[in-house]
């Protein structure tokens, strides 16, 4: 049922759009409405906080679904539930939950998680965002880089250092922030290769006041959360990868059947329908990746290995369906008149945020080592 009802709004509402709203960079405000009213911007949000209450697998199938079209959109779905709604579900107070999540399933505030800095990307325990201790509350200063949605989230998930003197990874704190608190701005907006219906901006905070009653967790806490978070995340993003991945499949194969070359249809010869065979097969591992990832985390298992593996992966395949999709059309993908075009370009970031093809290796060889 999730991925009909997703693949009916995909192909009714993205796939006219998606490709404007690249060459325009445009937030697609009303699709990200409709996304809302179709109740997945609540899909993991418990029913009596006016989420569906589904689980991972769930939010993965959808995100195949919306990315197939719109990998901008699928990536603003994928934070939103996975970095935002996921944190306040599993760590936030009773309280916390109450005054947030409704307002997140309905899409009247889009969320925004705000860990990486100038200085710190894949070194994510090396922020310098100062949270300082005043009375009621804390204060935030500094400055969050390539945040998804920034210029268009009502909530942020900010971790700032509340111990400067504290552990590594243990002097980290979690903060929810709306976006009309006094001395949030939005900095430099991102111009990007692609995901471009996707906004993506510097956040600056400059002494913005959280008072206690908005701290996720215990203040130390901030880093664990922000990490066993991403776990969540990056099964998204691979599920993302996965969306792309089938974009790049189905163009190619409706391509190679209609192109014709030395008197036969392209995916006549062997160099041409070799590679569709393997982008299918890996398609198919990938997908498979995904689902188990989701399934364990569903489950309660842990799942950091798995939802690394699942990212490494699928993002790597997606990548290499896109090139060849691009070469199965030949001069006509590298122009703006064939998707895959887009594909290409928006295949490059599954292997960059959310965990860098690297950071995943890092993660899966320290299970397998110790
Ligand atoms: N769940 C819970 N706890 C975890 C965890 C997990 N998945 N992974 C590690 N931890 C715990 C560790 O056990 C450790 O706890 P102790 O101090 O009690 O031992 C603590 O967290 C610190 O862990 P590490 O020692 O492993 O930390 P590290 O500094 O070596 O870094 C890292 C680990 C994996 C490299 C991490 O920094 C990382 O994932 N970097 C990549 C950052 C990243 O993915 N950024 C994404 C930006 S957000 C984004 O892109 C979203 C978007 O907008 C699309």
């Amino acid at each position: 049922m999730i991925r009909d009802s997703a693949r009916e709004f995909a192909e009714r509402t993205l796939k006219p759009n998606a490709a404007t709203w690249d060459r325009e960079e445009r937030f697609p405000t009303e699709a990200i409405q409709e996304a809302a009213e179709n109740g997945f911007l609540g899909l993991t949000v418990p029913e009596q906080y006016g989420g569906a209450g589904l689980g991972s697998l769930h939010a993965v199938i959808l995100l195949e679904e919306v990315n197939r079209w719109c990998a901008g959109t699928g990536v603003t779905l994928s934070v939103h539930n996975s970095l935002i709604c996921g944190p306040i579900a599993k760590y936030g107070s009773d309280d916390q939950k109450q005054r947030w999540l409704p307002q997140l399933a309905a899409g009247e505030r889009i969320g925004a998680y705000c860990l990486t800095e100038p200085q710190a990307g894949s070194d994510a325990a090396s922020i310098r965002t100062r949270a300082d201790r005043v009375d009621g509350g804390w204060r935030l200063t500094g400055t969050k880089s390539w945040i998804t949605t920034g210029p268009d989230a009502g909530l942020f998930v900010v971790y700032a250092v509340t111990d400067p003197e504290g552990k590594r990874g243990n002097n980290i704190g979690c903060f929810l922030v709306p976006a009309e608190a006094d001395g949030l701005t939005v900095g430099k907006k991102e111009q990007k290769l692609g995901i471009r219906a996707s906004s993506t901006s510097e956040m600056i905070f400059e002494e913005v006041f959280v008072p206690d009653a908005d701290v996720i967790g215990d203040s130390s806490q901030g880093f664990k959360i922000a990490l066993e978070t991403l776990d969540a995340g990056r099964i998204g993003i691979a599920a993302q990868a996965v969306g792309i991945h089938r974009a790049c499949l189905e163009d190619s194969v409706l391509y190679a059947n209609q192109r014709e070359q030395f008197g036969k249809s392209i995916g006549r010869f062997q160099a041409v329908a070799w590679k569709l065979a393997d982008m299918a097969t890996e398609l198919e591992a990938s997908r498979l990746l995904v689902h188990q990832a989701a399934a364990l985390r569903d489950a309660g298992q842990p799942c950091t290995k798995a939802a690394a593996m699942a990212k490494l992966h699928a993002s790597k395949a997606c990548n290499l369906a896109a090139q060849d999709a691009v070469q199965i059309h030949g001069g006509a993908g590298y122009t703006k008149e064939f998707q895959v075009e887009r594909y290409y370009r928006d295949a490059r970031i599954t292997e960059i945020y959310e965990g860098a093809t690297d950071i995943q290796r890092l993660v899966i060889s320290r299970h397998l080592l110790g």
